[in-house]
């Protein structure tokens, strides 16, 4: 099968419920087969998008003469759409523009939020490319219980703990869609509503009859930032730019939807670098949920909380006795304190101690995670720092819409 077709046939695929009530991922749930993980390598093959593999992050680190971040090393942005692609075309000096988002639900971001924002964070710095952040008050006033008005609150709100992340104000704009959608934006969703039938919405996303046609309309929104021609004030005359998205990997289904069409409008289809779900306290049956306060870290969390919250739900693999443990070990396929260290804990060194220590019953949970509060107290801290710090001025400045003219430099 050659790509396009591999491409029409996933855009046929029924993401909602599944024949054999397999997991659910879409961009409104993630959950796994009862009882189970999420199943990274079935995604993979459903969705038709790639692995990426140790010699990919060996040419990043080559293309920007740093070492790899930490989500590239520990595999937790592990699937990719033409990321060779974008690295060729670097490599020839060609650059390219990121696109990452945030649907505004709710007031405080929790660490799983955090992760794509980090890692757009370093891949802005070191390919130095621009950046644009769609902050979809929209997309959460048509499926969250929100009013247009709250729904917009949020997005400003948001936009702080975005610009807490350590974003370039030269290379980066920031929009909302309830006040940018207009203009070159709304004419290329035209352009991709008219080539995207009902029958592929329905099979790509799952929506039924009695959803309101604010669903069945909004894609296209998310699609337009793919195209350099939606940002008149950044890329003009520059519609061969090539754009890469960073998201977590249940944003997909959007860009498939993308894929498939930007070609038949004359765009490069945009790429993708996806990511792992940051796992519940609870373990790994899905993604941290902003509606349930107990299954994460929140980046408003205090000391106390954190260590509260870790030391009572932290799903541990370690045995239910001292000396069991030290007999059998840890199991570490299901420790959360293990998979949260592998996310934030930067050291290769001590994550490897830690690892094996833990894993060998010599070292208790009540250490392991003891170590996690420190981790990440220390995290939350600096964000919360970094976002105190941030004016409504400075969101103004981010927001408006303006030349960047240093963005590639
Ligand atoms: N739909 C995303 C959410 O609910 C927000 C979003 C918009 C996004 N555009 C994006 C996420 C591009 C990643 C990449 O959070």
């Amino acid at each position: 099968m050659d790509k396009k077709e591999a491409e029409v046939g996933a855009l046929q695929n029924v993401e909602g419920k599944q024949e054999e009530e397999e997991q659910v991922v879409n961009p409104w749930e993630v959950s796994a087969k009862e009882g189970g993980k999420i199943d990274y390598d079935k995604l993979i093959e459903k969705f038709g998008c790639q692995r990426l593999n140790q010699s990919l992050i060996d040419r990043v680190e080559h293309l920007t003469s740093r070492r790899a971040h930490v989500f590239l090393r520990r595999g937790v942005f592990f699937a990719h759409r033409d990321f060779t692609e974008i690295l060729d075309a670097y490599e020839r000096g060609e650059k390219f523009y990121l696109y990452t988002g945030r649907g505004p639900s709710s007031e405080a971001l929790h660490l799983g939020h955090l992760v794509p924002f980090m890692f757009t964070q370093y891949l802005q710095e070191v390919f130095k490319v621009p950046l644009v952040i769609q902050l979809t008050d929209d997309e959460k006033c048509l499926w969250k219980n929100l009013t247009v008005e709250e729904s917009r609150r949020l997005a400003r709100e948001n936009a702080k703990d975005i610009i807490a992340c350590g974003f370039d104000i030269r290379r980066t704009f920031i929009f909302s869609d309830f006040d940018y959608v207009g203009g070159a934006f709304y004419r290329n969703m035209i352009e991709v509503s008219k080539r995207v039938t009902c029958n592929q919405i329905v099979g790509i996303f799952g929506f039924v009859g009695e959803d309101h046609i604010g669903k069945y309309s909004f894609p296209p929104v998310q699609a337009a930032p793919s195209f350099p021609s939606s940002f008149p004030h950044l890329f003009s005359g520059k519609d061969n730019l090539r754009c890469l998205i960073p998201c977590a990997i249940d944003q997909d289904p959007y860009f498939r939807m993308t894929r498939d069409v930007a070609p038949r409008i004359g765009y490069h289809k945009p790429a993708l670098i996806e990511s792992l779900f940051f796992p519940a306290l609870q373990g790994e049956t899905g993604k941290m949920s902003a509606s349930d306060p107990n299954s994460a870290i929140y980046v408003t969390d205090s000391e106390k909380e954190i260590k509260n919250k870790i030391n009572k739900y932290a799903f541990s693999g370690g045995q239910d006795s001292v000396e069991k443990h030290r007999q059998l070990g840890a199991n570490l396929e299901v420790d959360i304190p293990v998979k949260y260290l592998s996310f934030f804990l930067e050291d290769d060194a001590e994550l490897g101690h830690v690892k094996e220590e833990y894993g060998a019953g010599r070292m208790l949970t009540g250490e392991v995670k003891q170590r996690l509060i420190e981790v990440l107290t220390k995290l939350v801290e600096r964000h919360r720092r970094a976002r105190a710090a941030v004016t409504d001025e400075m969101v103004d400045a981010f927001m408006a819409v303006r030349p960047l003219p240093n963005m590639f430099n």
